[in-house]
């Protein structure tokens, strides 16, 4: 029942005193009361509003008591029904406890007895109603950790709650509308609907406007009625707003079409826990965010410092990241990929922090052992970050960079798709900028040799695929060469380059 609603309770019986009896008797105490004595006036209130209890009388002329409890099931599938007969036998009793009925009384009947039938099966009503609440929840709680467990990302999370909420609350639409708590600026709508027509009132901006100037954790609600076949339903928009540390981070709203005008308690419970579970992964997601921004900006210091001593490779690291990413969105990368990617690039060639000054910086050809020690640098640059979860999604670009397709490369020697494919993009975008950037000794290659370099060793060094994809950024003009290596360029190569088709990879 919903919080603060008193228990409805009809009354049908043809005949006038009965109805008054009853009335007056629970009028006195905490129950809405209606009562009706033409029965047809009791089936129509029955299929349009809420009712908790019935009490109806058996015979009442052309109608049945037992019409009256088809209908009360029909609508309200946990109300609790009394039949009420002077003519009782066991046959009567046994087929209307059969159809469904709680009990009956047996007229005249004692006003206590009344009182106590009354109680009990409201107390009962209450039971079962906590019960099935419960027991949605329990649902909704093991749903919502064996999917946070996983360590899911928040969108997909966020959308898991919502389809958990909508099936939980009988909710035609529900809508996550996220805020960045020290701006105030909205960074994420997530919605869950199966009437896409809905999903503009979840979604309604204005909706997280109405909590902005509060810290209160009450949700707010609208209850709008309106006829559906004939029949009074309401719409009831519900905003709860999710508050972490009595700021505000957002707000869930939730649509219910309902034949209640009111949403019963335990399911205002269940938007309640959603609501505490989506402030708790936001802040979660906040924190990592923010640490992993830390991390980042402490690791992309280090590749600073590695550049700063490497006098070759200048601003290798931030060109190659920019290449590579062209190249992810060309192959249809999702943008929690391309985080990840740049992450990844920025730290591939950390390891270079344990090759000496004087191997990295020497201008002629390595000895054998100083190129063993070059080549150590994808597995020095794990050892570097082994240990920190935050970036731990770098790891295929640090250790597989160095990789050949045909197996011939470092550290594993792996070929084809044994490498990841974050190594095989790498590899391509790390020999285009190696060889086309400017070195103290040389200035850097043309395109069309750098180009060429590439369609040469396609299927040998590279990942045919890559080369193509890479190649078609080039073609597209979605890299500006000029810019990212300050100089001239001849791109008139790109011209010649024939129109490539290919599927996402
Ligand atoms: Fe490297």
């Amino acid at each position: 029942m919903p919080l603060g609603r008193k228990s409805r309770i009809m009354v049908v019986d043809d005949e006038n005193y009965i109805c008054r009896i009853v009335v007056d008797t629970l009028g006195s105490t905490d129950y809405d009361i209606v009562s009706f004595t033409d029965p047809q006036k009791a089936l129509d209130f029955l299929a349009v509003d809420t009712v908790d209890l019935v009490l109806t009388d058996l015979m009442m002329g052309e109608y049945s008591g037992l019409q009256v409890l088809e209908t009360a099931l029909e609508n309200h599938p946990d109300i609790i029904v009394v039949l009420m007969t002077a003519h009782p036998t066991v046959q009567t009793a046994v087929s209307v406890l059969k159809r469904g009925a709680y009990d009956f009384l047996i007229k005249p009947f004692k006003l206590e007895l009344l009182l106590q039938t009354v109680r009990r099966g409201l107390g009962h009503q209450k039971i079962v109603r906590d019960n099935l609440s419960l027991k949605s929840q329990v649902q909704f709680l093991k749903v919502v950790n064996a999917f946070f467990d996983t360590g899911t990302d928040i969108n997909q999370y966020l959308e898991m709650v919502l389809r958990s909420c909508n099936a939980e609350l009988l909710a035609q639409a529900s809508a996550v509308i996220e805020i960045n708590p020290g701006t105030g600026e909205i960074v994420r709508k997530v919605c869950e609907t199966t009437f896409k027509d809905k999903a503009s009132v979840v979604v309604d901006s204005q909706l997280l406007d109405q909590f902005r100037d509060t810290r209160s954790g009450a949700p707010k609600v609208v209850t709008k009625a309106k006829m559906v076949d004939g029949r009074q339903h309401y719409e009831i928009l519900v905003s709860q707003p999710i508050l972490v540390r009595r700021t505000l981070y957002g707000v869930i709203n939730v649509l219910i079409e309902s034949r209640q005008e009111n949403i019963p308690a335990g399911q205002m419970d269940i938007l309640l826990l959603l609501a505490s579970s989506a402030s708790s992964a936001m802040a979660n997601q906040k924190l990592y965010s923010d640490l992993q921004q830390s991390y980042f900006q402490v690791i992309s210091a280090l590749t600073n410092s590695i550049e700063a001593r490497d006098k070759y490779t200048a601003g290798h690291t931030d060109r190659v990241t920019r290449l590579a990413e062209q190249v992810a969105r060309h192959i249809g990368w999702t943008e929690k990929r391309l985080v990840t990617l740049r992450m990844g690039c920025t730290l591939h060639d950390i390891g270079k922090i344990g090759v000496p000054d004087a191997i990295l910086n020497k201008p002629d050809k390595l000895t054998e052992t100083e190129r063993k020690k070059m080549m150590s640098h994808p597995r020095l640059g794990m050892k570097i970050i082994r240990g920190i979860e935050l970036l731990k999604a770098s790891r295929p670009y640090i250790i597989a960079h160095h990789e050949r397709y045909d197996g011939k490369g470092y550290p594993k020697g792996l070929s084809g798709k044994e490498i990841p494919i974050e190594g095989r993009l790498l590899a391509v975008v790390d020999t285009f900028d190696a060889i086309i950037s400017d070195r103290p000794y040389r200035p850097g290659a043309t395109v069309d040799v750098a180009v060429r370099e590439l369609v040469e060793n396609s299927g040998s060094q590279f990942d045919p695929k890559m080369v193509t994809a890479f190649l078609e950024v080039l073609r597209l003009g979605k890299l500006d060469l000029v810019k990212l290596y300050s100089r001239e360029m001849d791109l008139s190569c790109l011209d010649e380059m024939p129109v490539i088709e290919m599927a996402p990879v």
